[in-house]
């Protein structure tokens, strides 16, 4: 029978590609050794508690599977019967509810719904035959999720100890327009490097992801303090105080609020209502600065930070031409307000990007659902910039836009 406490159990944690190095980093922060897989994978070995520690922190992470066993079969009446041979009763409550999910290489497999049915089809009949009872399954991800990675004639079944993605934070009820998930804003502020203890500027926040991140990142925030459900909650070897010692872990670790600021704006009231209510879900409403603005007016507080801009790039929302002068004028934006500040535009348009007119510090290639999308990170050397106080904001120096006549 298998050991959910040895901490020699296989642990995948997938993150979409590109991200999977900024994942690695935080698995090792955490204190694990882990190794690449795939572009989208990553191995480790740990405890069940292991895996609840990594669902708990990881900002940048999709799944955590826990593998359960491995077999082969050559055809589907193979398959049938290794994953009914396994011990499901062990895992699964006599009632409970499961979803099943795939990736399948076989050949004689050409619908890759019928290995997901067959697996349903194995577990139930073995539950019903040991306990009389039959379990419930179908596509929702609240409750026990299981992956089945079958590859030729070998097959690995894991539990999905994330259940729901982990992108899928809890916060974000309001998306607004074309948001970034969770997990590539967190990756996003992860790759700059903001030291948490200067300012984080994100003009044209929409739904205020690229902040609410910051505020998690800079507070030192577990993102899984955010959620209630995890899938790892709903099988039978689940100990509720292992996770509950987890959770007051990492409230001690946790701080108050950022050093720096953090200040968010766009021109569309609808994103900052829309920012506001997730960021409130968040907890993080009280500790950023929100403003409707155009971007040209962006507070940018005094001294050194991070400024982080993800524009509209013309394939799903404006249209290029439009999109060409905002490009030039964050350009100028950046050179004219951001003194001293490390500049990022994240977009999926080079030739949008090359209206910026600056020479980058930096690229890095992301996806942001599928849509190749690129972070461009810009250097503004410091010109010791006029400082006033602004009414709105006492404690704290903000630059002004404009110098005074
Ligand atoms: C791609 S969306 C940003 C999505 C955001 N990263 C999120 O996760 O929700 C671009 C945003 O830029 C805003 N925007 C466009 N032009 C602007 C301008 N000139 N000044 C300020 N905001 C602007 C839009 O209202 C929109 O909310």
């Amino acid at each position: 029978m298998l050991d959910f406490t040895s901490n020699s159990n296989r642990i995948l944690v997938t993150a979409p590609r590109f991200i999977t190095e900024i994942t690695q980093k935080e698995i090792e922060s955490l204190g694990y050794a882990c190794k690449k897989e795939k572009d989208n994978a990553l191995s480790l070995r740990g405890s069940l508690e292991d895996a609840m520690k990594l669902n708990l922190w990881l900002r940048t992470a999709h799944k955590v599977l826990f593998h359960l066993f491995s077999g082969q079969a050559e055809n589907i009446d193979e398959f049938y019967d290794v994953v009914k041979d396994f011990e499901w009763e062990t895992i699964i409550p006599s009632e409970g509810y499961f979803s099943i999910q795939s990736a399948v290489h076989n050949d004689t497999i050409r619908d890759t719904r019928l290995p997901n049915l067959k697996a349903k089809d194995a577990i139930v009949d073995r539950l019903t035959e040991i306990n009389g009872l039959r379990p419930n399954s179908g596509p929702d991800t609240e409750q026990t999720v299981l992956f089945v990675y079958w590859n030729k004639s070998s097959v690995s079944v894991y539990v999905d100890t994330a259940g729901t993605p982990l992108n899928r934070r809890g916060y974000r009820h309001q998306p607004h327009k074309a948001p970034l998930q969770e997990t590539l804003a967190a990756a996003l502020i992860l790759q700059s490097e903001w030291d948490p203890t200067s300012h984080f500027v994100n003009p044209m926040c929409g739904s205020g992801t690229l902040a609410i991140e910051a505020f998690l990142i800079g507070t030192k925030t577990a993102p899984g303090l955010l959620r209630t459900n995890f899938g790892f909650m709903h099988i039978l070897p689940y100990q509720a105080d292992v996770w509950n010692k987890l959770v007051e872990e990492a409230k001690k670790v946790q701080i108050p609020t950022t050093e720096g600021m953090i200040v968010a704006s766009d021109k569309d009231p609808e994103a900052i209502a829309a920012a506001k209510g997730n960021a409130e879900r968040a907890g993080a409403a009280a500790h950023i600065l929100f403003r409707v603005t155009d971007f040209r007016d962006s507070l940018i507080p005094v001294g050194k930070g991070t400024v982080m801009m993800n524009p509209e790039y013309g394939e799903r929302l404006g249209e290029k031409a439009a999109l060409e002068k905002v490009y030039g004028a964050i350009g100028s934006f950046f050179k004219r307000h951001c003194n001293g500040y490390s500049c990022y535009v994240v977009s999926s348009s080079k030739e949008l990007l090359e209206k910026i007119r600056m020479t980058p510090s930096s690229t890095k290639n992301f996806l942001n659902a599928k849509m190749d999308v690129q972070l461009i990170g810009y250097e503004v050397f410091d010109r010791n910039e006029l400082a006033v106080t602004s009414e709105s904001s006492p404690k704290r120096k903000l630059r002004s836009r404009k110098k005074p006549d």
